[in-house]
């Protein structure tokens, strides 16, 4: 593959430079550079998944970090969401492996209508407006909407929470794309929860491609480091 070539080649000319084993389809270049002792990660950009495309979109997005081999650049990252508006809730975001590592999100979210709701990453942090102007969903690689395990959706797309009777919604997720260092953090985006349920994609609304037709934002919070 010619961006995984470019990318040695690169590496090359920063440095003397080994590869390590590949592991779960990433590429691990060390690069020996006395000043700045870096790992090249050669990442396939949706997470090295297996799961079919649902929009017949075949292209790879291969993913390039420079990242620090030392131990403080490794060490977990968390970060927290305060969600206020109709509904209230805490999160907690954990990823044990940055920079590539998935990100575990957890919490508890009050005050919601039963049954799903849309839950997402939006693209800016600015709550001036309310969640309104929080933007579209977080979509670097200009992606079409869809659900957490499909190849097509945005690094902001996760699905739906479910709200119990008492409108009590335990969230406990674990996405391979959202990041909170390197090229795809979502730190200082905002997370957001709909009034309805994420269609993922697939409702044939002409929202379903764009925002999952997840209806308004009943809850918003800027994700910070913690
Ligand atoms: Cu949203
Ligand atoms: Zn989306």
């Amino acid at each position: 593959m010619s961006a995984i070539r470019y990318a040695l080649w690169a590496a090359l000319t920063l440095g003397a430079a080994t590869a390590l084993p590949a592991e779960g389809g990433r590429h691990i270049v060390y690069i020996n550079n006395n000043n700045y002792p870096s790992l090249l990660y050669i990442n396939n950009a949706n997470g090295g998944r297996t799961a079919m495309d649902t929009n017949d979109d075949n292209s790879d997005i291969i993913q390039l970090i420079l990242y620090p081999v030392d131990e403080d650049a490794k060490r977990t990252r968390k970060a927290t969401v305060v969600l206020q508006g109709d509904a209230q809730g805490t999160l907690t975001l954990t990823q044990k492996e940055p920079p590539v590592g998935a990100t575990h999100i957890e919490g508890e979210i009050l005050n919601l209508t039963p049954g799903p709701h849309g839950f997402h990453v939006h693209d800016l942090g600015d709550l001036s407006g309310g969640c309104v102007t929080a933007g579209g969903h977080y979509n670097p690689y200009k992606k079409n909407h869809g659900a957490p395990e499909h190849r097509e959706r945005h690094i902001g797309d996760l699905g739906n929470i479910q709200a119990d009777t008492q409108g009590r919604a335990y969230v406990n997720v674990t996405d391979p794309l959202v990041s909170l260092v390197g090229p795809r953090s979502v730190i200082g985006r905002a997370v957001v929860v709909h009034a309805d349920e994420d269609d993922l994609g697939l409702g044939g609304h002409a929202d379903s491609l764009k925002t999952g037709n997840a209806g308004g934002r009943v809850a918003c919070g800027v994700i910070g480091h913690a």
